[in-house]
C-alpha cells in the first residue's frame, strides 16, 4: 500500500505540473486555462536537501535537483570531491552536521552500510540514491512507468489520450498481474525488484550467471517479506520457498518463457571496473536481444526496461530503441518518483516503515 500510495502521489504530481512546466505537452497555452492550474506541493518550501553523492550519477541527480526546486526548495550537490566524509571526517560526524542544517539526506554510496550508518546518526530522514545493494527509487520509477502504460498489457484500459491529459487529473491506472523477466547481474536494480514485485501481485523470473547470484543479506530480506520463490533453482545455494512469485535459474532462454516485461542492468556496476573482463566473459550469452525472446518464448508483445546508463553488451540496439523499449518514459519517471519521496518523505514526513522508504 505504501508503494501504490507514493506512485499514486507521483502520478498525481506530475499531471499537475506538466501543463505549466511543458504547455506543449498538453496542447499549446491556448487550450488550458493557466489560472485554474494546481502548483504541485510546495512542501520544500524554504527547506534544503543535501544530495551526498559518492558515486557518479545523471538520472538521480538531475531528477533530485529539479524535484526540490518544484517543491519550492534547494538541494545542495555534495560530491565526493566537495566535502570532508571519507577524507577527514566519518559518515556518524557527517551524519549529524549535515542533518542540523538541512531538512532531508538523499545518499549515493558505495557499501550499503555507509547509508545504514548515516541513516543511524543523522537527525533527518535519509533516503537511499543507491548503495551496492539496493536502489529503491529505481523500482519506483519502473512501477510508475508499468503503470502508466498499463493498456499495453491489458486491452480493457484505454490509452491516455491529449484530451484526457488536459481533463485535470487521471487517476494512476492499475496493472493486471505480469510476468517480469531480469536477465543479467544480481545487483542493487534487480535486489529491489525481488522484494517489491511480487507484493504486488507481479511474478519475477531472473536468470543471472550462478557466481552472480543473489546477496545473502538481499535473500534475507525477500524471505522475511515473503516474496516467495516458485521451484526456487537457486544458483547462489539460497534455501529457496515453495509456490511462490520468483523463479531463478541460470538460462536467460528460460528466464523470458512468457515475459511481459524483459528487464536488465549493466553487468558492471560502478566500482566493479576491475572486473570488467571476467564479467564479460561471465555474461556471454547473457545480452537481451529479439532473438533470445522469441526462442525463449516471451510474450509476443514484450515491453523492455533497463535503469540507464546502458551498454549494448547487455541489451542490442534494436531492442533499446526499438518500440518495444520503455527506456526514456522510465529515465523521466525517476523525477516524478523522487519528488513523490520527497515530498512525503521530507516535505511532510508522512511515510513510515523506514525500510519501504530508504
Ligand atoms: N538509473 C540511475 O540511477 O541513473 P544515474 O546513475 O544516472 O543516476
Ligand atoms: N547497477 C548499476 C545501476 C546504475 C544506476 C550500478 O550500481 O552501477
Amino acid at each position: 500500500p505504501q508503494i501504490l500510495r507514493i506512485l499514486s502521489h507521483a502520478h498525481h504530481q506530475k499531471h499537475l505540473a506538466t501543463p505549466w512546466l511543458r504547455p506543449q505537452q498538453v496542447g499549446g497555452k491556448k487550450s488550458l486555462q493557466l489560472s485554474k492550474l494546481k502548483m504541485p506541493s510546495q512542501s520544500l518550501f524554504n527547506k534544503s536537501i543535501a544530495l551526498l553523492f559518492s558515486k557518479r550519477s545523471t538520472r538521480t541527480r538531475v531528477a533530485a535537483e529539479t524535484s526540490a526546486v518544484l517543491l519550492g526548495g534547494r538541494a545542495l550537490f555534495l560530491g565526493r570531491e566537495d566535502i570532508q566524509l571519507g577524507v577527514n571526517e566519518s559518515p556518524r560526524d557527517t551524519a549529524r552536521v549535515i542533518g542540523g542544517m538541512c531538512e532531508g539526506i538523499f545518499a549515493r554510496v558505495g557499501d550499503h552500510s555507509e547509508i545504514e550508518e548515516l541513516a543511524r546518526y543523522s537527525p533527518v530522514p535519509v533516503l537511499n540514491a543507491l548503495s551496492s545493494l539496493w536502489h529503491p527509487t529505481q523500482t519506483l520509477a519502473d512501477l510508475l512507468t508499468l503503470h502508466e502504460h498499463a493498456h499495453l498489457f491489458d486491452p480493457s484500459i484505454p490509452a491516455p489520450t491529449e484530451d484526457s491529459r488536459t481533463k485535470g487529473v487521471p487517476s494512476l491506472p492499475m496493472l493486471k498481474p505480469l510476468t517480469i523477466t531480469y536477465v543479467g547481474d544480481s545487483a542493487n536494480v534487480l535486489h529491489d525488484m525481488l522484494v517489491t514485485l511480487p507484493r504486488l501481485g507481479h511474478k519475477l523470473r531472473v536468470a543471472t550467471p550462478p557466481q552472480y547470484g543473489c546477496p545473502e543479506p538481499v535473500w534475507a530480506r525477500v524471505k522475511e517479506l515473503g516474496c516467495d520463490v516458485e521451484g526456487a533453482q537457486l544458483e547462489s545455494g539460497l534455501p529457496g520457498i515453495p509456490n511462490g512469485g520468483i523463479w531463478w535459474g541460470a538460462d536467460p532462454k528460460e528466464a523470458v518463457k512468457g515475459a511481459d516485461v524483459v528487464v536488465t542492468d549493466t553487468w558492471i556496476s560502478m566500482g566493479q571496473e576491475a572486473e570488467k573482463e571476467e564479467r564479460l566473459k561471465a555474461f556471454e550469452g547473457y545480452q537481451v536481444t529479439e532473438a533470445l525472446c522469441r526462442e525463449g518464448g516471451a510474450n509476443p508483445d514484450w515491453k523492455f526496461m533497463h535503469c540507464l546508463p546502458r551498454k549494448p553488451n547487455e541489451v542490442d540496439d534494436e531492442v533499446f530503441y526499438g518500440p518495444r523499449s520503455l527506456v526514456f518514459p522510465e529515465a523521466d519517471n525517476r523525477k516524478w518518483t523522487i519528488m513523490a519521496a520527497f515530498d512525503l518523505l521530507f516535505g511532510k514526513w508522512d511515510i513510515t516503515g523506514e525500510r519501504e522508504a530508504a
